[in-house]
């Protein structure tokens, strides 16, 4: 018997994951401090196997929680803990760009490596690193893709869309979009210069005229969606919509992408977000299923 433990704000995800598993969630009791520490409850018998569901968005806040989670639940019973976080935060900083800088993912890896047996994400921002095998050294990792779903979702919308990826990062997920739906598709080159200023060059695709689907795997700024939504209306583009895995949008990021020209913009649920079209607990829950599997 597995058991299924997820935090209040991400109940929604929660429940879908638990009813495409054939169980009912339990949530983790949390108590804020008057002084910012937090008292966890977790229920206090757990099974062998406990799934914990934590997405990692706004991950400094988070991550504590998770760790003193982690260590309850073993306590409390658990052998096999796996971490379902729908988005994994700091798989960017895959290395030290400047001399100095800490490599963000390889240390979150092993803290995470340290805490779980297994940890299921979808859609991480792997580039230097190529598996999630790597990132949480000896333990079991796993990245679904949400982008097959991501192209069905389009596909429903859209008639004969091109889809583009602002950069070369975001070809894998464009091919996996476009593959079954035979998209016109391609990835330009990005430079970027600082949090809010890139600069994109755009593939040399026949645009005018048609509708244009930006995809990538996580928009927070917008600033990377909203520069290529202005390049492609420039080009000609009937009209320019969005679909992005990870919906960070932080700040104002979706009405700044409306002001670009965006028409629609569409995310999945790994990120609790008004633009949550597509959810990914069915893709989880098939990934838990088989991880159980294997024992
Ligand atoms: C990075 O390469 C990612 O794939 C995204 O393109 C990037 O994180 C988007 O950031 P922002 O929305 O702030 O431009």
């Amino acid at each position: 018997m597995t058991l299924l433990l997820a935090f209040d704000d991400e109940a929604a995800l929660a429940a879908k994951l638990g009813a495409a598993l054939g169980v009912a969630p339990r949530l983790v009791a949390r108590h804020r401090f008057p002084d910012g520490e937090t008292r966890l409850t977790l229920p206090p018998v757990l099974p062998e196997r406990v799934v914990l569901l934590r997405g990692l968005q706004q991950p400094n806040d988070k991550l504590t929680e998770l760790l003193l989670a982690a260590a309850g639940a073993r306590e409390l019973g658990a052998r096999h803990l796996t971490l379902v976080a729908p988005y994994l935060a700091y798989m960017r900083q895959d290395m030290a760009f400047h001399p100095g800088e800490v490599v963000s993912q390889r240390h979150l890896g092993a803290l995470l490596a340290s805490a779980f047996d297994a940890v299921v994400t979808v859609d991480p921002h792997l580039h230097r690193v190529a598996t999630m095998d790597e990132v949480v050294p000896g333990r079991r990792g796993v990245a679904l893709s949400a982008a097959p779903l991501l192209g069905a979702w389009v596909a429903s919308r859209r008639e004969r869309p091109v889809l583009i990826g602002p950069d070369e990062e975001a070809a894998q997920w464009v091919q996996a979009a476009a593959r079954a739906h035979g998209f016109d598709a391609g990835v330009g080159r990005k430079h970027r210069r600082g949090d809010r200023d890139v600069v994109l060059e755009l593939p040399p695709l026949d645009i005018a005229g048609r509708d244009v689907v930006l995809l990538d795997d996580v928009a927070s700024t917008g600033h990377t969606l909203a520069v290529a939504a202005r390049q492609v209306l420039a080009r000609g583009a009937a009209a320019v919509d969005v679909a992005v895995t990870h919906a960070l949008f932080v700040g104002d990021a979706v009405a700044a992408l409306h002001a670009a020209g965006v028409r629609d913009v569409w995310s999945t649920d790994t990120v609790p977000h008004a633009t949550n079209v597509v959810s990914v607990a069915p893709l989880i829950a098939q990934a838990l299923r088989a991880t159980t599997d294997d024992g």
